[in-house]
């Protein structure tokens, strides 16, 4: 299939861009792309790959922008239930963290999950997913962490490599056992820790590599969070380090509400990725920069709060460090299915620019989980997923917020249409047609 016309063509070559290198689009105007087997096979103007591929099938794509689609590499996707009253608590001033360790929170949706078959887990968290896709991500990490227990810890992963293999959206999965302390271990938060590092990471480390379906993938990550009221520094080092032993690849909450040392941590153990990063000293940002781990930004979580503090973007690109944008969906801070929200949100609060927001959404989202040799830019011998945009001219990204601006979602070469029925654009090219006939 020739997908061709398109008025711009964001390409993002040549891997991960590390600091002020972020934003390099490198656009075709009048572009083409060639999708075969699933994946990209060439891209160039529209001109060249017409004459050199006359017969193939085509997809017009005038006046549209065509993009790679988002990576959203950190969500809590898989949940169940909803806090919306403690939402309406904490726009009345209640803290995130007391609601937490009054037995609220996190340990809420833990109730519900842990009461959940796989089956209503699967449920309720298709439709978000379904909702994520339309809006344009063709990749997301999803973490367990409202088990923390052996059986519900399992059954979060299971229902996440399920999801997956249903597709059409990929699920990139990481184990996130460290996401609280658990009611049974209440005051004692190092007997959990000890129960991570004994039982529960060695039954998923012995498990996936006796799985026929899971034996040939790579593990999952492992996070915990790093946070007053979760896992102290000691013991987020504890975890991980066991976690590293066993051969998992890493990744860390740290710096959400206080600075526990826990971006040093994940530099030090070479985590593929630290996210949040609000409390994230120069000194964090100095060893980051030098390190492959990626700074992923979160800003819908401090939105989320009504928090006016943000991730110090502008300092991780000044020193040259790797930073990628994820949604961090989820039902306490941060319930957003949508990556042009959160593009929009980081051009105001991060003051990104679009092109910066929208490689830190795609390439550099694409190695904060290892990725991005396959996903997160249009290059030839990629796997073709990417997005049609109802719009002439990619700022439209950031520059909008609250309306979906994808038209179309093609995964792994297979289009996907997405009804937004009555969107303007079309509406209006609909009614001046009419009133051109007439
Ligand atoms: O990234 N920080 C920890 N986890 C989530 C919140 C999860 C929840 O409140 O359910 C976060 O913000
Ligand atoms: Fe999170």
């Amino acid at each position: 299939m020739l997908i061709h016309s398109a008025s711009q063509l964001l390409t993002l070559p040549g891997g991960p861009q590390r600091g002020t290198d972020l934003g390099r689009l490198a656009i075709i105007e009048d572009g083409a792309l060639l999708v075969r087997d699933e994946k990209i096979a060439a891209v160039g103007t529209t001109r060249e790959l017409r004459r050199a591929h006359a017969d193939e099938p085509t997809l017009d794509a005038s006046g549209c922008v065509v993009m790679p689609g988002f990576v959203d590499p950190h969500t809590h996707i898989v949940w169940a239930g909803e806090r919306a009253a403690e939402f309406e608590m904490k726009m009345a001033g209640a803290k995130y963290l007391d609601i937490l360790a009054a037995g609220g929170g996190i340990n809420s949706t833990v109730r519900k999950t842990r009461e959940a078959s796989i089956e209503t887990l699967m449920d309720e968290t298709r439709p978000r997913l379904a909702r994520m896709f339309a809006h344009g991500t063709t990749t997301v990490e999803a973490k367990t962490g409202y088990g923390l227990n052996t059986e519900t810890e399992f059954k979060m992963l299971q229902a996440i490599l399920a999801l997956d293999a249903a597709g059409p959206l990929e699920l990139a999965p990481t184990f996130l056992g460290a996401h609280a302390i658990p009611p049974e271990y209440k005051g004692n938060p190092q007997a959990y820790t000890d129960l991570l590092c004994a039982e529960m990471l060695p039954f998923i480390r012995q498990w996936w590599s006796s799985q026929p379906s899971t034996a040939n993938r790579p593990l999952p990550f492992v996070d915990v969070f790093c946070e007053t009221g979760a896992f102290d520094l000691a013991q987020s080092r504890q975890i991980l380090t066991k976690a590293k032993e066993l051969g998992f690849p890493l990744k860390l909450h740290a710096d959400e509400f206080d600075n526990l040392g826990g971006a040093l941590l994940g530099v030090e153990l070479e985590a593929g990725s630290v996210d949040h990063l609000v409390k994230t000293s120069d000194g964090d940002i100095q060893a980051l920069a030098s390190s492959d781990t990626v700074a992923v930004s979160l800003p819908c979580t401090p939105f989320g709060l009504a928090e006016s503090e943000y991730t110090p973007a502008q300092k991780i690109i000044a020193a040259g460090g790797l930073l990628a944008l994820a949604s961090d969906c989820n039902p306490g801070t941060a319930w957003c299915e949508s990556m042009q929200f959160v593009i929009a949100l980081a051009c105001r609060s991060l003051k990104l620019t679009p092109a910066q927001a929208i490689a830190a959404a795609t390439i550099n989202a694409a190695h904060a989980i290892r990725r991005a040799d396959r996903i997160g830019s249009l290059e030839p011998g990629k796997q073709a997923d990417l997005l049609i945009l109802s719009v002439p001219d990619y700022r439209h990204l950031g520059y909008r917020f609250g309306t979906n601006l994808v038209k179309q979602v093609i995964k792994r070469g297979r289009v996907y249409s997405v009804e937004t029925g009555t969107h303007p654009v079309e509406h209006l090219a609909e009614a001046e047609r009419l009133a051109e006939a007439e």
